[in-house]
């Protein structure tokens, strides 16, 4: 795997803009919030300097209010759709003055990417000075989590857009567009000259992408508006399971550095509540995983996705429960034909291997659902998942996506989307170490 791992490293550098890195050259020209994080963990295997300028360029577009863009543009490009002149960041009165961004944001991968940095380095001491540089932003960035996306006050917080899931065109997210009925938008998508219109969101799912952002707009971008207007609002556990790691992580860096009580404390608060609430409102016990809840219906939307086993990546479930769910998983999912772990329920009528977040296998996801699984002592289960992913990309490159139909791979190229993808290529470093 020698070569692989060089191959891996050579994406990367290739991605590296001066300052930060691109997802994908062409079809995300900019720089991307979760994207940014899970870069810098390559990064961090081989050249440190990198890993931490990409997260200081990161933190560097944090608002005023503690929030992070899930885009930001450092340059003018003409090969992405929507780009900053329509998502308007300055309408916010908080925003960046330095970088136009989006006003929606992605999830918060920043507090566990410190320390996994912080695990990678060589020199502790060096790079425990950096995190102590960064990590309040990181803590500002979470309290901006609570006191406004948390409407309930229950622990969980809600995304307003599927671009903010990252999961952008889940299937679970159809029953919320039958809610709505958009205006037919004129605009040039620019994703589809880049990749196979087939393997990307259709026209019609653009329409109501592009309808919510128009909602915030109009207001600004006001949270407390956007929560009581938007016609997308939902606690997801894959977002919300990315926010407890990073509490975890944030505790676990604070009491290194030490003099940080007062933020532990408000850290272990937030934490008690939201496993709490995390374990009721989110487990379906019918299909025995975590699924996601539709606040604006008030409904749980019971659909398996590669989103209700990550639960599993920050600790949230018993043991008893995480039995169940590796159950689900390697029944539906991980059959002797297919590759772990496809993004949807590969059972579903919904389920669509070749499109996006409809069915496909990502790499961030097997890279969390393998430390889950290490997590809990399914070794085992862990290997066959980075197998697996190892496997994909050797047989088709470092794509964005991958299929996750065992016996096609070989004959046709089952890597879809982007290639060249950076995510796909850090992971893998760290899968490989
Ligand atoms: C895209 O353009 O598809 C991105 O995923 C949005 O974040």
């Amino acid at each position: 795997n020698n070569a692989l791992y060089k191959t891996a490293q050579e994406v990367l550098n290739n991605n590296w803009k001066n300052g930060f890195s691109v997802p994908c050259a062409k079809l995300y020209p900019f720089q991307w919030f979760w994207d940014s994080g899970l870069i810098a963990i390559g990064f961090a295997h081989f050249d440190m300097p990198k890993a931490e300028q990409e997260i200081k360029t990161l933190l560097d577009a944090q608002w005023g209010n503690g929030f992070i863009p899930h885009i930001i543009f450092h340059t003018e490009s003409d090969t992405y759709f929507p780009g900053p002149d329509f998502h308007r960041s300055d309408l916010h009165p908080l925003s960046s003055k330095k970088y136009k961004s989006t006003g929606m944001t992605q999830p918060p991968v920043t507090g566990f990417v410190l320390e996994e940095i912080y695990k990678i380095s060589k020199n502790k001491q060096a790079t425990l000075k950096f995190i102590q540089e960064e990590i309040d932003k990181v803590y500002f960035n979470h309290e901006y989590f609570y006191n406004n996306r948390d409407v309930n006050n229950e622990g969980l917080v809600y995304i307003y857009h599927n671009w903010e899931s990252g999961t952008d065109n889940s299937p679970i997210w159809d029953d919320i567009w039958k809610t709505m009925n958009p205006p037919e938008y004129t605009f040039e998508r620019r994703d589809t000259t880049h990749v196979d219109a087939s393997e990307r969101p259709s026209k019609r799912e653009y329409d109501h992408y592009l309808h919510i952002i128009e909602i915030a707009k109009e207001h600004n971008y006001s949270d407390e508006k956007i929560a009581e207007l938007s016609p997308f609002l939902v606690q997801d556990p894959l977002f919300n399971a990315v926010l407890i790691k990073s509490n975890q992580s944030l505790i676990n860096l604070y009491e290194l550095i030490g003099n940080n009580d007062a933020k532990i404390k408000q850290l272990k608060q937030w934490q008690e509540k939201a496993i709490k609430t995390f374990n009721t409102k989110l487990f379906d016990e019918n299909l025995g995983a975590y699924v996601h809840y539709d606040l604006r219906n008030e409904k749980q939307l019971n659909f398996l996705s590669s989103s209700s086993f990550a639960p599993l990546f920050a600790n949230i479930p018993s043991k008893e429960r995480a039995e169940t769910m590796v159950n689900v998983m390697m029944e539906r999912f991980g059959g002797n034909n297919q590759y772990l772990c496809a993004s949807f329920d590969p059972t579903s009528e919904r389920f669509n291997p070749k499109k996006y977040w409809r069915g496909p296998v990502w790499v961030n996801l097997n890279w969390m659902l393998f430390n889950g699984l290490i997590n809990y002592g399914y070794n085992t289960i862990a290997t066959r998942v980075k197998n697996d992913t190892v496997s994909i990309i050797e047989h088709n490159g470092f794509y964005e996506y991958f299929d996750s139909r065992k016996d096609i791979h070989g004959t046709v190229n089952a890597g879809y989307g982007g290639n060249n993808f950076s995510w796909s290529a850090a992971l893998l470093i760290d899968l490989l170490n």
